[in-house]
């Protein structure tokens, strides 16, 4: 989600936030767990970390597992002795928990700088954006009439639905799996909403073709590589994310995983978990993580596992559930491939019809659906850390470009986009879930104090998702563990919460 999209901001209600923690309850029987597990220690895994260690208090041992960096999909590329992000790289400033753990852990917003947008159709520039937000919005107004407003309308009503689920969290609440979260949020619409195509809502919402076409599919090809036959719910988190007040972490956003779970006083191993099976004495159902590290392959006995992986099809993480009866089902679904290409060089404005570079004005164009264009978005991008004096470079300068698309890019493809170049660096990520627009959503309890983070990303995939399903699984983990079913899955929470007040 590189590239803000300035017409389409709206004003939206700030919700107010309920601070404070959640009510904590003593066990009720047993004692509390001394080992817990999480594996990734991406966003979702250090966020749970995190959270876990507030609700289950100093004693208990958190383990992290990582076979890659700490980070993961969050993680930067050095060009010329500065970092620029290659995967997530961009924050709704109403996203509350990331807010949150900056805040905590004393890191510092990143300065934007400014830079015009522009959509590409293949041939020409068809859309860009001007020095004045009111002049675009009379324009998307003047060129695509009154659906632009009721689109508007449409995502605020889920953004504001959505944002129930921090006052939820805030007094305990937990689920126990994606249906009961959305429910509780956005009723049985909101499920609707990630069962049907992001075209049909639009059609409903009477969204002209040509807005579809020229405005929606550009955002959702930068956010998500797909098109409008995307879930309608993964829709509307893309538009949302399209608006301005849009924020990153100076330094890089991975910076927020390593805080995160240093403040969590988590052990970090190093390590790919290879098996997990469970083991039952008497009464204790614990479960066996068998792993390899450096150090060679070792096991380890947990009362609670989070997974906070993909574990579905082409992005498994490896991990062989065994002894589990019955067996479990496989993930059935798939993560789609984005690249992320950072070229340092000079881009070559005559493909975007601009044969005199000085006179190109843009810093972010996105594309429509056109046969034979190679990549989905090309973005002039600003280093993690932005000095006092930072500018961004001219296009008849030398600058650092970000390009996704869908396949690698060859040489010939490269030589087309820059003049010229110094370097290029490829990171193929297994990137977000390829949704198609009936799948169901993933469970997040898959048997007792076995837990799935990744779950969410069926209903959307963003740092912000994973945040709060870490937050989601350390209070059902905490519910669950203290047989505290009150805090679970319960109805009517809007009325609840109002008089708990
Ligand atoms: C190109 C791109 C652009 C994006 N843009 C944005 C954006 O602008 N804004 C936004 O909010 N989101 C964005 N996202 C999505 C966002 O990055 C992800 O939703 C989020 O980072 C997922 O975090 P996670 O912790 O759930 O998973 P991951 O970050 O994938 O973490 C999983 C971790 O598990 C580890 N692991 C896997 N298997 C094993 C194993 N067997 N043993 C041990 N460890 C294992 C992996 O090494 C990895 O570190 C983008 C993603 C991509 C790829
Ligand atoms: C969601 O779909 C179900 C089943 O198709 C339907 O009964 C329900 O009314 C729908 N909800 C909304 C809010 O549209
Ligand atoms: C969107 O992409 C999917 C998968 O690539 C394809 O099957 C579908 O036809 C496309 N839909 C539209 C409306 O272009
Ligand atoms: C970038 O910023 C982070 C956080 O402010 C800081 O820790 C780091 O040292 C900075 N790096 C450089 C190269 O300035
Ligand atoms: C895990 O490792 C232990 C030894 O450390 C071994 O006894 C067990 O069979 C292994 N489990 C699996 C599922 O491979
Ligand atoms: C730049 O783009 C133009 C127009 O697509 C193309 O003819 C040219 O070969 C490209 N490469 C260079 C180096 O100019």
């Amino acid at each position: 989600m590189e590239v803000s999209m300035l017409p389409l901001s709206v004003f939206l209600l700030i919700t107010t936030l309920i601070v404070g923690d959640p009510e904590v309850h003593a066990p009720v029987d047993g004692a509390p767990p001394s080992k817990i597990a999480v594996v990734g220690a991406g966003i979702g895994g250090s966020a749970t970390a995190h959270f876990l260690r507030q609700h289950f208090g100093p004693e208990v041992q958190v383990d992290v597992y990582d076979k890659g960096e700490v980070g993961g999909r969050l993680s930067t590329v050095s060009v010329n002795h500065n970092e620029y992000e290659t995967g997530g790289s961009i924050i709704h400033s109403l996203n509350l928990h990331m807010q949150d753990f900056v805040k905590q852990l004393g890191l510092k917003y990143r300065r934007s700088v400014a830079g015009k947008m522009a959509v590409f159709n293949g041939k020409e520039v068809i859309l860009e954006e001007t020095d004045w937000y009111l002049l675009d919005l009379f324009r998307l107004w003047w060129r695509y009439g009154i659906s632009f407003i009721r689109l508007q309308m449409w995502v605020e009503e889920i953004m504001e639905k959505f944002m129930r689920l921090y006052k939820y969290q805030a007094h305990g609440y937990a689920f126990s799996s994606v249906e009961e979260l959305l429910n509780s949020l956005g009723g049985s619409g909101f499920i609707n909403m990630t069962r049907r195509p992001l075209s049909d809502s639009l059609l409903e919402l009477g969204v002209s073709q040509r807005f579809i076409e020229e405005v929606i599919v550009p955002i959702i090809r930068v956010n998500y590589g797909q098109n409008i036959s995307i879930p309608a719910f993964i829709g509307a988190v893309s538009l949302a994310g399209s608006q301005n007040n849009l924020w990153a972490v100076e330094g890089g956003n991975k910076l927020v995983c390593s805080g995160l779970l240093k403040m969590a006083n988590a052990n970090v191993l190093k390590a790919e978990v290879n098996t997990i099976s469970p083991v039952q004495k008497e009464e204790s159902l614990q479960y066996q993580l068998n792993f390899t590290s450096a150090a060679g392959a070792a096991s380890e006995l947990y009362d609670i596992v989070v997974m906070a992986t993909p574990l579905q099809g082409s992005a498994t993480s490896g991990v062989q559930f065994q002894g589990f009866t019955p067996p479990f089902e496989h993930f059935p679904s798939h993560y789609h491939t984005t690249v992320a290409t950072i070229v340092h060089g000079y881009l070559n404005t005559s493909f975007f019809n601009f044969p005199d570079p000085r006179l190109f004005p843009f810093a972010n164009i996105l594309t429509t659906e056109t046969p034979d264009l190679f990549f989905n978005s090309v973005a002039s991008v600003c280093p993690v850390n932005i000095s006092t004096g930072f500018r961004r470079k001219q296009p008849q300068e030398a600058g650092v470009y970000k390009i996704f698309s869908p396949q690698p890019l060859d040489k010939s493809q490269l030589k087309t986009l820059f003049r010229s170049y110094y370097s290029v660096q490829t990171t193929e990520w297994k990137s977000y879930p390829r949704y198609g627009s009936s799948q169901d959503l993933s469970p997040l309890e898959l048997r007792p104090n076995l837990y799935y983070l990744n779950g969410i990303e069926w209903a959307g995939s963003a740092m912000e998702m994973s945040s709060v399903a870490a937050k989601n699984i350390a209070l059902l983990a905490y519910h669950r563990w203290n047989r505290q079913a009150d805090l679970v899955d319960q109805k009517d929470l809007m009325h609840r919460i109002k008089t708990e007040l």
